[in-house]
């Protein structure tokens, strides 16, 4: 085994993984992907032919014990996060844990307290804030180039059609809905962009029943929403409104609409997810213009991808593995750590209680003294 050789399991092969991580983590130099954990056999047995890994388990503490990876990505039904994430801290490994990072906020708090005290790195999957316009728009903010951001508002309008998605529609899978599953990705970006959220209203919706599978088999229908929308004041006096539903015709796949737009008092500017390599950018009194993401922001410095290569809307997802290596081989936090996962899930809770009880809720402040 080469000299600094670092050595990564993937727990959960599903879709994320075989779309992110496994091709994020195998093109890092110095990465050796060395073992694989998921509960469906025939999945696994799938993976490890088509990446050619041998070392395949069913059982995550046999995994564990077998393979001892250094770091692992964990990409599993929301469900699970929390206590295979405990298992592979005891275990002393580095951990990418998908987000939602827990299916509620004592959760995510065990996750980030027992990686804290176990000094291993940690990161939440928040992959959206690895899209270059995202990270140019970011960087305007920073240095001011639109003066005080005023209002901002962010969009994740898809469609997913109207049958059974899985595990994914039910509240002891998932948590949430649309909440968990888009909605967490923009609060996270959101507070990156602006700042903590105070205070939330909200409303959620659940539109069909998903009642059926696509091929058209009966099943147990779903019990979480489909559409959940929001209005938030941010400290630092801005106010942000946001929507997302999966059940918006018109924005299936390849259309699929994820938009953040901020108006400062100097100007106002866009990110929009399938344009990933231009932002939207407008002065007082003009129209928006496209401007081309410079080249220092298309990917993040060091990672091995090439922005020029494959579909510009999936490969910056790859970055968020390069942040999870290099902040390992350096010696410093991943960013977004587990940290941001704890704080998002609090946001997302005091969306929940503001829909139930149809009014403003404060999002509690504890969460800003915590040491990220
Ligand atoms: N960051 C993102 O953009 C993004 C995108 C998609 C999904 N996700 C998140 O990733 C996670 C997984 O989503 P997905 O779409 O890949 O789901 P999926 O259903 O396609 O895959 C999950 C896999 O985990 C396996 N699994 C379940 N329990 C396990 C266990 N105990 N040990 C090992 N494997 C186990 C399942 O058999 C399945 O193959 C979810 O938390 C989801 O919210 C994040």
């Amino acid at each position: 085994m080469p000299k600094n050789e670092l050595r990564i399991g993937l727990i959960g092969l599903g879709q994320v993984c075989a779309a992110v991580h496994h091709p994020g983590l195998s093109r890092i130099p110095g990465v050796k992907i060395v073992g694989l954990c998921e509960t469906d056999e025939m999945l696994l047995a799938r993976r490890r032919k088509e990446w050619g890994i041998k070392a395949g388990y069913t059982d995550i503490d046999e995994f564990l014990k077998t393979v001892k990876p250094d770091a692992v990505s964990v990409s599993v039904p929301n469900v699970y996060h929390h206590d295979l994430v405990l298992k592979v801290i005891e275990a002393g490994c580095h951990v990418l844990c998908e987000k939602p990072l827990g299916m509620d906020v004592p959760e995510t708090v065990d996750m980030y307290e027992a990686a804290r005290s176990a000094g291993v790195r940690h990161m939440t999957a928040f992959t959206y804030r690895f899209v270059p316009g995202m990270q140019y728009l970011k960087s305007l903010v920073d240095k001011g180039a639109l003066g005080e951001i005023r209002h901002a508002r962010f969009q994740r309008l898809q469609d997913w059609g109207e049958a059974s998605i899985g595990w994914r529609q039910y509240k002891h899978m998932a948590a949430t809905g649309e909440l968990g599953d888009m909605g967490i990705h923009r609060l996270d970006f959101a507070e990156n962009l602006l700042g903590p959220i105070k205070a939330v209203t909200a409303s959620s919706k659940q539109v069909v029943q998903r009642d059926h599978t696509a091929a058209g088999e009966p099943c147990e229908p779903q019990d979480v929403e489909d559409w959940v929308a929001w209005i938030a004041e941010f400290e630092s006096g801005a106010t942000g409104v946001f929507e997302m539903g999966k059940l918006t015709k018109g924005h299936g796949p390849g259309g699929d609409h994820d938009t953040c737009e901020l108006n400062g008092s100097k100007a106002s500017a866009g990110y929009q997810l399938h344009s990933p390599h231009t932002i939207l950018m407008a002065s007082p009194g003009k129209k928006y213009r496209r401007r081309t993401v410079p080249e220092a922001f298309l990917k993040r410095p060091g990672s091995p991808r090439n922005p020029a290569e494959g579909d510009p809307m999936q490969i910056f997802r790859y970055d968020q593995a390069w942040e999870f290596v290099s902040a390992i081989r350096e010696g410093r936090d991943c960013l977004p750590s587990f940290y941001h996962g704890m704080r998002a899930q609090v946001v997302a809770e005091a969306i929940v209680e503001a829909a139930a009880t149809r009014r403003w809720v404060n999002v509690p402040t504890w969460t800003k003294g915590k040491q990220k």
